[in-house]
């Protein structure tokens, strides 16, 4: 993608925060005020982010993503352009982190209808992401791929989480029986030294591999090797997303609140949440940004969703990501939204220039109720109907605000990555958790390594057995 400093400008995202507060929402919305006495709480928060960027041990190290890792993208396009010449099919085996970032960046910058394309227009082989152990899931993407021609690209920091080392297995067997040379057909991103897939590698004689960095947690990843080797087979301008993350970090760098969208947006919140509203609704008006939804959701819930502060205090904090689609979820979860309880804040994602206008045509002259349709754009038509939600809502006092694309594209959507991950760092430093932990998710991991007879779980194992379903509740 070209990069001229005019396009740069005219691709900038913009954040329109009008709608959270007392402007059009009176007593509902947020006062100049309110937001003035947080501003010591802001600063708080930009000063621990600014004083801990880049640090392993913080887990911070995603802030440097954008700036070092040239060589590694140099090895990544190398790999891509050999995984398009000699492959048919490319699959990401992953979850969570390793899984909602390939899948985010896939939806957003492809063809809507990407494997049903023949080779000739797409850029790259058919792709899937494997993240659930759904056993019918598994056996049907074997119904539709053939192993001989695929390349599975195991994604996981760990190398020990259940679902996607269980799908290994699976491949990995099938690749034998079928008698290729399992390593021809695996690259790993995974922990630079601990971590089972290290020990595979070596076991299998090396397969290519890259690294996780140790200072990047699987949520803050998609800038890493996990999202830019898949983005990169498809043919997705990985620069450019890059040049968009350290563009948008510019503006969240910026100690001035009012200048810099993520802290002001991560103030927003943080108030609103302290008034009880505790959900956040993402609406993006585009398929392609629908699956920032799960990416973002993800993001937001298992960073600030925690019950400890970092100095040890009981809290039991978070905000929970609802996903929802315009202008479909309009015809479902407006109303409630609209009506409801005041529990929420709406995030809006809208496009200023979509990719397709696709003209309506006139006709059907003597319906009234149709015929106004002709001649307008289903681009004028999504657009107006984002500006309508946005209105009713605000009519309504509901809180909710705008992040502005001006197109969707690797560059714009490496702005909204970053903006987003360094809002979810701001607000969980204001909160004063640790952001970056997830022990909430280890709980449940362990407990199926227990159930499934992992030795060292014996204990849990018993507890499990003692616990569950009772006669006494069942009907
Ligand atoms: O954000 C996270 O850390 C998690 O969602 C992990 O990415 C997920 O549990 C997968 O872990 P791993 O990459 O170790 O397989």
């Amino acid at each position: 993608m070209k990069l001229t400093e005019t396009r740069k400008k005219e691709l900038r995202i913009t954040v329109d925060y009008t709608n959270m507060t007392d402007k059009y929402l009176g007593d509902k919305g947020i006062s100049h005020k309110t937001i003035e006495a947080h501003r010591k709480i802001a600063r708080a928060a930009h000063a621990y982010l600014a004083e801990n960027r880049g640090k392993d041990e913080l887990y911070t190290g995603w802030t440097e993503l954008p700036y070092n890792q040239d060589e590694i993208v140099a090895d990544i396009l190398e790999t891509a352009k050999a995984v398009r010449k000699k492959f048919e099919y490319f699959v990401v085996l992953g979850i969570g982190g390793s899984a909602l970032g390939p899948i985010m960046a896939f939806r957003a910058l492809c063809h809507l209808h990407y494997n049903d394309l023949p080779r000739s227009k797409r850029k790259g082989p058919k792709f899937y992401v494997e993240d659930n152990v759904d056993p019918v899931r598994m056996k049907e993407l074997l119904d539709v791929i053939d192993i001989k021609k695929t390349c599975f690209n195991v994604i996981s920091k760990s190398g020990a989480t259940s679902e996607t080392m269980a799908q290994y297995l699976i491949i990995s067997d099938l690749l034998k029986k079928a008698g290729e040379n399992v390593k021809d057909h695996l690259i790993f991103t995974t922990d630079a030294a601990r971590g089972n897939l290290v020990k595979i590698s070596k076991e299998l004689g090396g397969v290519k591999s890259y690294v996780l960095p140790d200072g990047v947690g699987g949520r803050f990843s998609e800038l890493s090797p996990v999202g830019l080797l898949p983005a990169a087979v498809l043919g997705i301008d990985i620069k450019a997303m890059l040049k968009g993350a350290a563009a948008m970090d510019k503006f969240c760098k910026s100690p001035d609140l009012y200048k810099n969208p993520a802290l002001m947006l991560a103030t927003l919140q943080y108030i609103a949440m302290q008034d009880g509203k505790n959900i956040n609704v993402i609406m993006p008006y585009s398929d392609n940004l629908q699956y920032v939804s799960d990416w973002f959701a993800q993001l937001w819930a298992e960073s600030l969703g925690k019950n400890i502060t970092l100095d040890g205090k009981p809290c039991h904090v978070g905000q929970t990501p609802v996903k929802a689609l315009g202008v479909t979820d309009q015809h479902s979860q407006v109303q409630l939204y609209t009506e409801g309880p005041y529990d929420k804040v709406i995030t809006f994602l809208s496009v200023g220039s979509y990719k397709e206008k696709t003209p309506i045509p006139r006709g059907c002259e003597n319906i009234p109720d149709v015929s106004f349709l002709g001649g307008h754009t289903m681009e004028e038509l999504i657009q107006a109907e984002n500006v309508a939600t946005a209105y009713a809502l605000t009519k309504a006092g509901r809180l909710n605000y705008t992040v502005f694309l001006p197109e969707v594209n690797e560059y714009t959507l490496g702005q909204l990555l970053f903006l987003f991950e360094m809002q979810t760092a701001y607000t969980g430093a204001m909160f004063n958790i640790d952001t970056y932990n997830q022990p909430g998710v280890e709980a449940g991991k362990k407990a199926t390594f227990a159930l499934l007879g992992k030795p060292g779980y014996e204990l849990q194992r018993r507890d499990l057995a003692s616990t569950g379903s009772d006669a006494e509740f069942m009907i």
